[in-house]
């Protein structure tokens, strides 16, 4: 066989189930539904309803399930990660995209800190807790963690404790994929810049002319880029952190 034809050309997610936070509006929902066009079976995780989501993807034909709760609530997070399971099947997509955004220096207070840091990074991390062991058993897990440009350009638009949680989401990916390799677990982070969505219509965007692009992200724009991370062209990638930004490197 050629090198040629032994490229895998099958960018299908069929027969995968994903879970993806975040998934009642925004980005998480553009994921989920981009992940659910190509044939997986999605489960959403939300603290609001994810209605909405499931609706657009029931008229696609395609499965979609929610469960409300708090991704901070590791138990939360563990008891419907096994239910997703018994409803689906085994599950080997993870996407985590919930995530809040308070502005704010690093002095805004204690309670703040922690909070943003329990639903971004905590959060993350129940979901890896909750389906590595079985991805890594059956030697199939893609896991995408949704960082943010703040992880390296320390938040503009957000608070001190956003970007440091935005920083901690790159190293964990960065571990669970030099862990995960060998079993057959790939990890990896994209870092959207500036994406139009509820979580930043109250603040000051930039003015789409100054960027490269000519214009703001949407929410679209990052799901065709985790898809591709959770589908089997991506095979070979792992521990990356892949900016989307449309070449906004530095803001402003
Ligand atoms: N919008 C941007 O410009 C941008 C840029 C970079 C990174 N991001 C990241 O992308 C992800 C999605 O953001 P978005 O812009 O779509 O925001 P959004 O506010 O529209 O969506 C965030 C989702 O997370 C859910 N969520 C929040 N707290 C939760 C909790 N405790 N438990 C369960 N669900 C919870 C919300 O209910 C909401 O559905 C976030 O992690 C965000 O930090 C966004």
């Amino acid at each position: 066989m050629s090198a040629r034809m032994a490229v895998s050309r099958n960018v299908s997610l069929q027969g995968h189930v994903a879970i993806v936070s975040g998934g009642a509006r925004g980005i998480g929902a553009a994921v989920a539904l981009e992940l659910a066009r190509q044939g997986a079976r999605v489960a959403v995780f939300d603290a609001l309803s994810a209605g909405q989501t499931l609706a657009d993807a029931a008229s696609q034909g395609a499965v979609c399930k929610g469960w409300q709760l708090d991704i901070s609530d590791e138990q939360a997070v563990e008891g419907a990660g096994a239910e997703v399971e018994s409803a689906l099947g085994p599950v080997s997509i993870v996407v985590a995209a919930a995530g809040v955004m308070p502005s704010g220096a690093v002095d805004s207070g204690i309670a703040q800190w922690r909070r943003v840091l329990a639903v971004n990074l905590d959060g993350a991390r129940h979901l890896i807790a909750a389906c590595y062991p079985g991805m890594a058993e059956r030697g199939d897990g893609r896991i995408v963690l949704v960082s943010s440009v703040a992880a390296r350009q320390g938040g503009l638009l957000a608070g001190a404790e956003y970007s440091a949680s935005k920083g901690a989401l790159v190293s964990l990916g960065r571990h669970v994929a030099r862990n995960g390799a060998a079993h057959g677990v790939r990890c990896n982070i994209v870092s959207p810049g500036v994406i139009e969505t509820d979580m930043n219509a109250h603040l000051p965007k930039p003015d789409p002319q100054t960027l490269p692009a000519r214009r703001l992200g949407t929410p679209q724009d990052v799901a065709g880029p985790v898809a591709f991370l959770c589908s089997d062209r991506a095979n070979y990638i792992t521990g990356v952190e892949m900016p989307v930004n449309g070449g906004q490197l530095f803001y402003p």
